[in-house]
């Protein structure tokens, strides 16, 4: 059985008081014994803080980007082991923000998710379409470039230690989600990808939906079979619509 997954992606928002209000609240009403797993993602400057904050708590904690090199002259970069350094255990490769506005390709993504596993960090790699891409009915021509690009790179046995979010370009931000059964679609397609390399692998692999996740929609996009989660931007922000979005998840089973 697949744990569910509810991550909440801040982007580029917080300050330190804001996102101590926020953790406070989630922390005295997410509960322990729900079977999932539930991530905050925030920006760097503050995960350390965040770490430290949650120790004793089973909230998970990552972040939204990582360089591709390990260590070396790469001013305002951030290595995978440094990020683990400071205890994050999740980062977000391959976020449509990152691929469009700054230019991130398939094979500048691929080795992401392999510096992340290198540093024995979980990558959550993301896919998605743009609507033009849809409309043009090449959204399963495109997430299977982008996911191709990972597998041929690193394998399908790397599958093992990763998570898989699809995320719709024109739902992110939007207020407009993926319909449930649109969802359902395209995470049955990325599972067969997979699980035709290895069908336990293609099995056993959380794939998160993200874009305009609320606590209004989520219990209806988790339904779906191959939905194992959500990947959470706008939502994640306000405490009571995260922990609703929370809620849904645990009630899944
Ligand atoms: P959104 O963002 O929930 O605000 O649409 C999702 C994401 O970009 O991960």
């Amino acid at each position: 059985m697949r744990r569910p997954m509810v991550a909440g992606n801040w982007k580029m928002h917080g300050s330190e008081a804001a996102n101590s209000a926020l953790l406070s609240e989630l922390q005295m009403r997410l509960q322990s014994q729900w079977p999932i797993d539930v991530a905050v993602f925030p920006p760097f400057v503050y995960l350390a803080d965040v770490v430290r904050r949650l120790r004793g708590d089973a909230m998970l904690v990552g972040a939204q980007d990582v360089c591709a090199e390990a260590a070396g002259a790469f001013t305002g970069e951030v290595a995978a082991s440094m990020l683990r350094d400071v205890g994050c255990t999740l980062v977000i490769v391959g976020h449509s923000e990152r691929r469009r506005r700054y230019h991130e390709d398939d094979a500048l993504v691929a080795r992401k998710f392999g510096a992340a596993l290198a540093a024995g960090l979980t990558p959550v790699l993301c896919v998605g379409e743009t609507i033009e891409e849809r409309e043009a009915e090449r959204t399963e021509e495109v997430i299977a470039r982008q996911l191709d690009a990972v597998l041929a790179m690193h394998s399908i046995e790397a599958f093992e230690r990763a998570i898989l979010a699809y995320e719709p370009v024109w739902a992110i931000g939007t207020g407009r989600n993926a319909t449930p059964a649109q969802a359902q679609a395209v995470h049955a397609f990325l599972r067969r990808r997979l699980s035709d390399q290895n069908a336990m692998i293609g099995g056993q692999t959380r794939i998160l939906y993200g874009g305009s996740v609320k606590a209004s929609n989520a219990a209806e996009l988790f339904a779906m079979a191959d939905v194992d989660g959500g990947l959470v931007g706008g939502a994640a922000l306000v405490a009571d619509e995260f922990y609703q979005i929370c809620a849904a998840a645990a009630a899944r089973h």
